[in-house]
């Protein structure tokens, strides 16, 4: 169905409207994918230390929704931590640096929430080398609880416009232990258009595009049944399934009005940031990717605390073909001569943003 961009911009634009009528209200409750939340009113419900720790663990950011990580509780103090291989996005992320970046973030969560109970987590990253679990973890007694806690139930990876005023300097000196944060206009201005070009290829090349279009869960239903991934709910976007106008073939063609529409919509997004947040690294093995994302998520949680939103935008450091000339130019700008730009992140005051679903901890225990 052929419809206009200012059409389908107006049928989006209506959809609040729409939501404030009471029925409409009914029906974006009745869409809201309560199972696919639970995990988060889960967290800490668990009389194992181990467990009430990997109950926070699960919250943590990570690259598509993957939720990539597999746990082993062998014995009574011990937390074997595996990456699972069937999560990979070889297309988007073909050496599994972002996924590796996710497994920091997982593992600081969990030392943050161990603490926060008494527990000091000794890890030993990789014992086997890369073949084998991503970490032992050994919870021990007299951790100094660590307050970032506080912030976990409501950190988010904020994918909307932000406000059109600076960050705070409080904020800026709270972030620099964790990012370099750019906030100078000529290189906000560049990294708008870079990062807004690099959305644009990975969206227009078949393969990458394809990638995510088989992670999209379409409405409440393919929500529930897979809690990963990237969700597409609300009372609007589900109207527009019931059309037939929202769906994997309508995302999959470039010249589809509606994708069309959706692809401007998110690049308009990304013009609104007056701020960005990078971690790079000198070395660029697993272990510096695993720091790297502890750093990431520890930056997450401080934004939280104030008042601000964060949002990677990793496609311009991706490594693909296509993706070079943005990745070169994203390092000319970003890193010294042999870093690796591992994280790139808009920054600013952002709307507040929902849960984003969960497996349960069950579901990711292997011996669960
Ligand atoms: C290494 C890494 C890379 C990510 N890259 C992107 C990205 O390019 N674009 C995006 O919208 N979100 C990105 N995210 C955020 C995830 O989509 C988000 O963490 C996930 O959907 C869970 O949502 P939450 O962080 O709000 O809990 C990335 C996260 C990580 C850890």
């Amino acid at each position: 169905m052929a419809i206009s961009r200012r059409k389908t911009l107006s049928l989006i634009g209506g959809g609040t409207i729409l939501a404030a009528s009471g029925a409409a209200t009914g029906f974006a409750l009745s869409r809201r994918p309560g199972t696919a939340l639970r995990p988060w009113e889960m967290a800490g419900s668990y009389s194992d230390p181990r467990k009430r720790a990997l109950s926070y663990a699960i919250l943590a950011p990570n690259p598509h929704n993957r939720q990539p990580w597999l746990v082993d509780l062998p014995g009574g103090d011990t937390v074997i931590v595996y990456r699972d291989h069937a999560k990979n996005l070889p297309h988007t992320d073909p050496f599994e640096r972002q996924l590796t970046i996710g497994m920091g973030c997982f593992l600081e969560q969990l030392e943050i929430a161990a603490s926060r109970d008494g527990y000091r987590v000794e890890t030993t990253l990789f014992p086997e080398g890369e073949a084998g679990p991503v970490a032992v973890l050994r919870f021990q007694k007299g951790g100094v609880p660590d307050g970032l806690f506080e912030q976990i139930p409501s950190r988010r990876s904020t994918k909307e416009a932000y406000e059109d005023r600076p960050v705070g300097a409080d904020a800026l000196r709270a972030l620099a232990p964790f990012a370099r944060i750019i906030h100078d206009l000529p290189l906000v201005k560049t990294l708008r258009r870079l990062t807004k070009e690099a959305l644009a290829v990975e969206m227009l090349t078949p393969r990458t595009m394809g990638e995510s279009i088989d992670l999209m869960r379409f409405g409440k239903a393919e929500i529930e049944r897979n809690p990963d991934g990237i969700a597409i709910s609300g009372a609007f976007l589900e109207g527009l399934m019931l059309a037939g106008m929202l769906n994997r073939e309508s995302m999959a063609d470039p010249d589809n009005q509606v994708a069309q529409s959706g692809m401007e919509m998110l690049l308009d997004k990304l013009e609104a940031t007056p701020a960005y947040a990078v971690i790079s690294t000198s070395g660029n093995g697993r272990e510096d990717q695993i720091a790297a994302g502890r750093r990431w998520l520890r930056l997450n949680l401080t934004a939280t605390a104030h008042g601000l939103s964060l949002h990677p935008v990793s496609q311009a450091l991706q490594e693909y073909p296509e993706m070079a000339a943005h990745y070169q130019r994203a390092h000319k700008l970003l890193a010294k001569p042999g870093e690796t730009v591992q994280m790139l992140g808009r920054l600013g005051y952002g709307p507040k943003a929902g849960r984003t679903p969960r497996w349960p901890l069950e579901a990711r225990m292997r011996n669960g």
